[in-house]
């Protein structure tokens, strides 16, 4: 076998394209022309987005949920719903979309950034408890990229000091935490529809109601819809707290009907290819595979490993272009730095011209308050992974990876 690495003039390890499969067909069309014979796009109206809930309610085994018009919204609509306002402190995640940010800023409520787990890349119980205060309202936890996170370590920290626990699952559908489904085990679980995420509406949202109580599913319904409460034959409008318009259309509804249908297969081939490729490329030198406890499972929205530069002897940017020369596109991390390193948290300044609500709290955004999430963002290298490739593609994926590392690590040696 010739090891000569592609970018050195040898033999590209994958030569045949990855998989592809349209994610739209006849079934979302039919969903929509019945949607649009309805003569009403109005999700109260008509039946598109109550029967997507309710077939999600019965996947997720869950007795209430809300639409929302985006993972951001349903994250917000969870905040607002737990009781967020200004002033409280929320502890959240350092590595994620500013979607799990936006609503607890537009609450008045100051995110507060926790330490992560080295290699599940998610919160570590510990930092989250370090970080509680008599201000702490919450606890905004990421599952991120398809893996839980330490559930029973959240919730006694949230049982200990009488927080509320949203579950941004943006990044996790189907993912089980010891056999239960994430979203399902804080008093809120918070899912996306973008179209980036598992399953696609273009835009949207669900937010579960855990607690199964039908006055608060109403309550957190009315968070979503202007506090319209549209519940019992008459609509009530009366205007006594703040509340978006967070609605989701029919026709997002319908498409979600048809795509909810797919979401098992498509976590499932996910959760299959993950655990293969951790199973070629562990114990490499110099790698570490992300970490998924034997009793949980990730549906894998994107695939991580960390480097181990040193061991290597080289550079994760070298690293990267030596695996996009072996025909695996990659990149390095998930997003560039830790969130709190953005400019809004530097100048404590989410409303223009004012430092409100950072000045109501001490709480620090220097570099270095999580060490393990910036040091995981350095030395990260994320690859795809999609339900649409072939066996065949995650095998090369495997043999590029292994290629790649052996080389680098035998010429540390
Ligand atoms: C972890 C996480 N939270 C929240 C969001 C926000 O979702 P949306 O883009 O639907 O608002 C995303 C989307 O990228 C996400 O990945």
């Amino acid at each position: 076998m010739n090891n000569q690495l592609a970018i050195d003039g040898g033999p590209k390890t994958k030569t045949v394209p990855f998989g592809t499969a349209m994610r739209f067909g006849e079934d979302e069309l039919q969903e929509l022309k019945e949607a649009l014979e309805q003569n009403t796009l109005f999700y109260h109206a008509g039946q598109k987005v109550k029967t997507f809930l309710n077939n999600f309610n019965a996947l997720y085994g869950v007795r209430y949920s809300v639409a929302a018009s985006s993972g951001t919204a349903a994250i917000h609509i969870a905040l607002g719903a737990a009781g967020v306002t200004v002033g409280d402190e929320v502890i959240t995640s350092p590595i994620t979309d500013q979607g799990t940010l936006v609503g607890i800023l537009y609450q008045n409520a100051i995110p507060v950034f926790a330490d992560l787990e080295p290699h599940s890349y998610n919160l570590d119980p510990a930092s989250v408890e370090a970080r509680v205060t008599p201000r702490t309202k919450a606890i905004v936890v990421v599952h991120l990229a398809g893996n839980s996170c330490d559930m029973d370590g959240i919730m006694a920290v949230a049982r200990k000091h009488n927080l509320q626990v949203i579950e941004d699952c943006a990044q996790s559908y189907m993912t089980r935490y010891k056999g239960r489904l994430v979203g399902t085990i804080g008093h809120y679980g918070c899912f996306s529809t973008n179209d980036f995420k598992h399953i696609s509406t273009g835009d949207g949202g669900i937010v579960t109601v855990n607690s199964g109580d039908e006055a608060e599913y109403y309550a957190v319904h009315a968070f979503a819809d202007k506090n319209y409460r549209r519940f019992g034959g008459t609509v009530i409008r009366d205007l006594n707290a703040l509340a978006p318009n967070y609605r989701m259309t029919e026709l997002q509804g319908a498409v979600g009907i048809a795509q909810l249908r797919k979401l098992p297969a498509i976590c499932a081939a996910r959760s299959r290819y993950g655990k293969r490729l951790s199973e070629i490329i562990a114990g490499l030198p110099g790698i570490a595979v992300p970490y998924v406890a034997a009793e949980n499972e990730s549906s894998y929205w994107f695939y991580m490993f960390r480097i181990n530069e040193q061991q290597l002897g080289t550079t994760r940017e070298a690293f990267c272009d030596a695996l996009r020369a072996e025909g695996i596109p990659c990149s390095a991390g998930y997003i560039p730095d830790v969130v709190y390193m953005q400019p809004l948290f530097q100048k404590r300044e989410a409303y223009a011209g004012s430092h409100f609500p950072f000045e109501l709290s001490d709480v620090s955004y220097e570099r270095g308050i999580c060490p393990e999430a910036e040091a995981i963002l350095r030395t990260a290298v994320r690859v795809e992974i999609r339900e649409c490739f072939t066996e065949q593609d995650i095998e090369e994926m495997g043999a590029a990876i292994r290629k790649v590392a052996s080389y680098y690590s035998q010429q540390a040696r």
